[in-house]
């Protein structure tokens, strides 16, 4: 392991269709496990109006937000409909052999965008 990955638990710590948070220096990073035990990283705030992202409900490859039901796409951290938004991800992996999650604090999309503030003003 580099010093890019940070082992934070296993994956029998994360449920199926559940996310555990991490604190980091970026902020609170969900790690999300679909039903097919594939993972994803990002931020723990909505771009809508900072919901708890990991108290959402997963399915497929998403996440509907626990306060307005935005969907947020786990992969990409891009919220669906007209208005936009995006969330930061961040790279995370299981090593095959113990089963370690391992979560990468370099995002992987940097920046994180509210639909009703130009990309300019976003946080
Ligand atoms: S805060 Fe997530 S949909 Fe409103």
């Amino acid at each position: 392991m580099n010093d890019r990955w940070h082992k934070i638990g296993h994956l029998h710590d994360i449920p199926p269709l559940g996310a555990r948070c991490v604190l980091t220096p970026f902020g609170r990073i969900a790690v999300f496990r679909t039903a097919d035990d594939a993972l994803y990283a990002l931020e723990d705030r909505c771009p809508h109006k900072d919901g708890p992202l990991s108290q959402g409900i997963v399915h497929d490859t998403s996440v509907t937000c626990p306060l307005h039901n935005a969907v947020i796409a786990l992969a990409s951290g891009e919220m669906s409909g007209p208005e936009g938004g995006r969330t930061r991800t961040f790279d995370v992996r299981v090593d095959p052999a113990s089963q370690a999650v391992e979560l990468s604090l370099e995002p992987r999309s940097a920046e994180f965008v509210r639909p009703d503030r130009p990309l300019a003003a976003a946080e």
